[in-house]
């Protein structure tokens, strides 16, 4: 069964989405980097990867279907942020925003009986439950930091130990 036009529209979309997930992230390190936290740009850094990872995932999946990949302008991430708290929020916020695409591109595969697509999606609806818990933890563990600049270069350090890109 090939895939509809709908939904191939839908998965470039979301193809899009994961890019500009990446080039966000990137951005973010970029800032953590220049606040002299390096453990937080690692760890944005390997997020971004991660982003890139799912893009092609999609990228795969549409080949796979024998659909067709369209790639779409990627807009332009902020470069400057209030603080580092002000970035794990948004990433989780971001998060957020990705759950809620990815389960408007299953409510579309459930629509149209794709269910070699609802399969496809059940890893990413999986990932996303990862996601958010990962990032809401971070933006809490940095609340409790608060302003304590001690606090604050400890958790950059135990994040900065994380090293893969998954
Ligand atoms: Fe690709 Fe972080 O969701």
């Amino acid at each position: 069964m090939a895939l509809s036009k709908k939904m191939q529209d839908a998965l470039n979309d979301q193809l899009q989405r994961e890019f500009h997930s990446a080039y966000l992230y990137l951005s973010m390190s970029a800032y953590c980097s220049a606040e002299n936290l390096p453990g937080f740009a690692k760890w944005m850094r390997l997020q971004a990867q991660e982003e890139v990872g799912h893009a092609m995932r999609i990228f795969d999946y549409l080949d796979d279907r024998a659909g067709r990949v369209v790639l779409q302008a990627v807009e332009r991430p902020p470069s400057q942020f209030k603080s580092p708290l002000e970035v794990v929020e948004g990433v989780r916020k971001h998060e957020e925003g990705v759950t809620a695409s990815i389960h408007k591109l299953y409510a579309i595969a459930q629509a149209e009986a794709d269910y070699a697509t609802q399969t496809f999606l059940h890893w990413f609806i999986t990932e996303q439950v990862e996601e958010e818990k990962s990032t809401t933890q971070l933006a809490e563990r940095l609340c409790m930091a608060g302003d304590n600049k001690g606090a604050l270069l400890l958790l950059d350090r135990e994040v900065g130990t994380r090293s893969s890109a998954e």
